[in-house]
């Protein structure tokens, strides 16, 4: 409520009208719980939206114009809705919403301005894509507002990536902007990432419950190291489409391998196949309400992450080490791209406390910063909200 309350307050205090007729959305962040450098790879991923994210109060307005306010940028990021909009005029976090902007606009004109002033409580450049919460919010707003109904939330998704991969260069997956579209409370999604379909998996976790633990390690490498592991699984497909017919990556037995032409591509591809596998295995943990093999299979898959894909760091690794010598830890793993950022953990609740206080004193002792620690709960994904 607070935050709504922020919201609408930072949106009068920039137009003159009164409070009437202000619209409410809200767009979460999410977590991935198995299926790491999956998506990009045509594979299985299993993420949830969490219940943080982007809140944001909306008003319509004449001008031909759609104006973004954000509590924690200075620079307001204004679309003009007829003029060509050129990626070169928008810099940060402005890319964001201009990109999805750009791609509805190409497939519906969209001619109903709008202010919207946004108050987030998602830790950006964590790995808990709050990129992908503003892609899927500013969208949704436009759907709304301009009442386009033409437009799926598959189309939505496939679009807001689409603007990432174009307009702000990143070469991700549809992982995020999937979830954060689709999410649902008490439930994991099972991502196919080749034909872009989904099922649940419920996810009640008691007496287990999900934390993130954010490194507050920047991922500055992100972006090149990310895109350059792209390139390497894109390579290791390539070579191997050689030997047998591959539609992706993910579809390549370990047996393959060794038809690879360099150590650093096994590596990848290696992490690839079983990361795949992984996550199918989860699916029947899950649905057998067997935690213990879950949390198992996580700790297996920050290993692969750390050592064939390389995409961890001392941090995570910190993290990860902790929660498997602590009584009451029962999986842990890096979230996201990697490069810093967020690691999750599945915790019993009866020693929760005692480790949370510990791993904050562990963390702090071997770098030198603080994290810090919440509990998620899988939710619904990005809508408008209207209060009762
Ligand atoms: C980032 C990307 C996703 C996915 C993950 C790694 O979050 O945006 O598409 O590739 O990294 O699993």
């Amino acid at each position: 409520m607070i935050l709504w309350q922020q919201a609408i307050t930072g949106l009068k205090n920039i137009t003159s009208h009164p409070e009437d007729n202000i619209r409410l959305f809200f767009s979460p962040g999410r977590v991935n719980v198995l299926g790491e450098h999956i998506d990009y790879n045509g594979g299985w991923v299993m993420p949830c939206a969490i219940d943080k994210g982007i809140y944001a109060a909306v008003r319509l307005h004449d001008e031909p114009l759609i104006r973004i306010i954000s509590q924690s940028h200075n620079e307001p990021c204004i679309i003009p809705l007829k003029k060509e909009i050129v990626s070169a005029d928008f810099t940060g976090w402005q890319r964001y919403p201009a990109g999805v902007i750009f791609e509805i606009n190409r497939l519906v004109k969209i001619s109903q301005g709008f202010d919207a002033y946004v108050v987030s409580n998602l830790p950006e450049g964590s790995g808990l894509s709050s990129s992908a919460a503003l892609e899927a919010l500013i969208g949704k707003i436009v759907l709304h507002t301009s009442s386009i109904h033409t437009i799926s939330d598959r189309q939505l998704a496939l679009l807001c990536k689409q603007a990432e991969n174009d307009f702000v260069g990143v070469q991700c997956g549809i992982m995020d902007q999937y979830a954060v579209i689709f999410g649902k409370a008490n439930a994991l999604m099972l991502l196919d990432c080749e034909n872009i379909e989904h099922e649940w998996v419920p996810f009640e976790s008691y007496p287990y419950r999900l934390l993130v633990i954010d490194t507050q390690k920047p991922r500055t490498l992100a972006g090149s190291a990310y895109n350059e592991r792209k390139m390497q699984c894109d390579k290791a497909l390539e070579q191997l489409q050689r030997i047998k017919p591959l539609q992706n990556l993910c579809e390549a037995e370990l047996t393959d391998l060794q038809h690879l032409d360099n150590y650093t591509l096994i590596k990848r591809a290696r992490h690839v196949i079983t990361e795949n596998k992984r996550v199918l295995f989860a699916r029947n943990s899950l649905l057998q309400g067997q935690f213990i093999h879950l949390g198992e299979l996580m700790y297996q898959s920050h290993a692969s992450l750390r050592n064939d894909y390389e995409v961890s760091c001392k941090e995570l690794d910190a993290i990860v080490d902790f929660t498997r010598q602590h009584e009451a830890g029962l999986g842990a793993r890096m979230t996201g791209a990697g490069f810093g950022g967020c690691a999750i953990a599945l915790v019993h609740e009866k020693g929760l406390e005692r480790y949370k206080e510990q791993l904050q004193k562990f963390y702090f002792y071997q770098t030198g910063t603080a994290c810090l620690i919440f509990e998620v709960q899988p939710s619904q994904g990005v809508h408008e909200y209207i209060p009762a």
